[in-house]
């Protein structure tokens, strides 16, 4: 028997790739999500993947009633916590929305594994809990110092799972910090697909790529970086799914707490991410250097070391690869899963 992981936000754009990796290792993820960002026709996508789609049922995390029902009917070995919101912008508009949905929803979810004594919980946590730093590489020992509401909500999340695991041994917590996660699964058949304007600039450039927008805004030119454009620490989103993998075999091995940076080590510009993508693409891209973004560092990338070390995971997928893979998925859907 698979064992069953719970994988709620299994539906948004980790999660789906995470399915993949979980069932090819041997798990039979249960998705729980409540689809205000992401779309149910994912399913049949996962389903030509891997060959049959994983359970899910549609709720969300904040419900009790809804949790303690699937930990009572359901053989869940252990939960990977996806679902919440993900925006800083819209994070700093609407602070509350954030806390409750990562915040609560987290407790939530951390309160009704308790009752149910189900201990291995892996939580998508996120660099930008590091804030501004001129250290790098960035390992987990840095101060953290989140800059807006959605960091805030990480760490709070972080803060409150650590406390948990020191007040009962028996739980065996992940807390995985995600440097920027992109790229699609190699098949063409799932990728991230933002509503509305993309704010990241993977999808950004996929989409000027397509011919869905007219050309880049470059965030700033004279950052103290050797093209003068940010670098950032750009991960495969299969990379990341395996790296859940890995830490559910490591919590399978061990209890305790575990934080962890997942990232390749490596940092890109936003000029060489462009130049990347034409290679990939056989487009040319059009981009203006315009101001630099409120909040923005000028480079961020992980030490990954210590993933390493403790999961034997390593990033495996270049930027070469995560371009040809978002561009395949952008080609194939240039409207996500309504193509
Ligand atoms: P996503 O929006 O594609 O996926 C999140 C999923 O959770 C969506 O399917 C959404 O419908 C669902 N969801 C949200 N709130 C819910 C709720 N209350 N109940 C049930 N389902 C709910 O985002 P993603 O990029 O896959 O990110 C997944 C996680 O990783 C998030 O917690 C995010 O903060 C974190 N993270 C993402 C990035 C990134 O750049 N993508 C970086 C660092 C950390
Ligand atoms: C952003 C979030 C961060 C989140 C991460 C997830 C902010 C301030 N930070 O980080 O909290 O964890 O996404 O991946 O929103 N760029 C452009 N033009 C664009 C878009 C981006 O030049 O249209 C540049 C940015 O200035 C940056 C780089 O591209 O140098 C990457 O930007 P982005 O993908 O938004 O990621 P982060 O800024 O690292």
């Amino acid at each position: 028997m698979s064992p069953t992981i719970l994988v709620t936000g299994g539906a948004g754009f980790i999660g789906s790739h995470t399915c993949v990796a979980l069932a090819a290792a041997g798990y039979a993820p249960l998705v729980l999500d409540n689809f205000c960002n992401s779309d149910v026709r994912v399913f049949e996508r996962l389903a030509r993947i891997i060959g049959s789609a994983p359970r899910f049922v549609e709720g969300d995390v904040r419900d009790r009633a809804l949790l303690d029902r699937l930990f009572a009917e359901q053989p869940i070995a252990g939960v990977i916590h996806f679902a919440g919101l993900k925006s800083v912008g819209e994070s700093v508009s609407d602070p509350l929305a954030y806390y409750d949905n990562n915040v609560h929803g987290s407790l939530v979810l951390a309160a009704a594994m308790e009752a149910a004594s189900v201990h291995t919980l892996i939580f998508s946590s996120s660099a930008t809990v590091y804030g501004a730093t001129d250290r790098l590489p960035i390992g987990e020992g840095e101060a953290l110092q989140p800059t807006n509401p959605y960091g805030h909500s990480k760490q709070m999340v972080e803060q409150a799972l650590a406390d948990l695991q020191r007040s009962d041994p028996r739980w065996r917590i992940t807390l995985l910090r995600y440097f920027n996660p992109v790229g699609a699964h190699e098949s063409g058949l799932i990728g991230e697909h933002p509503h509305g304007k993309p704010n990241n600039l993977m999808p950004y450039v996929s989409q000027v790529a397509v011919g869905l927008r007219d050309k880049l805004a470059v965030h700033g030119g004279d950052y103290p970086t050797p093209d003068g454009t940010g670098v950032r620490d750009y991960v495969h989103v299969m990379d990341l799914a395996e790296g859940h993998v890995a830490a559910l075999r490591h919590a399978e091995r061990q209890a305790g707490l575990a934080t962890l940076n997942l990232g390749t080590g490596r940092g890109t510009s936003v000029l060489e991410v462009v130049k990347a993508f034409e290679r990939a693409s056989g487009r040319s891209i059009a981009y203006e250097i315009g101001p630099r973004r409120t909040g923005d560092v000028p480079s961020n990338w992980a030490d990954p070391a210590l993933a390493q070390a403790t999961l034997g995971w390593r990033a495996q997928r270049g930027i070469d690869q995560m371009c040809a893979d978002s561009w395949r998925w952008q080609q194939a859907n240039p409207r996500g899963y309504e193509s």
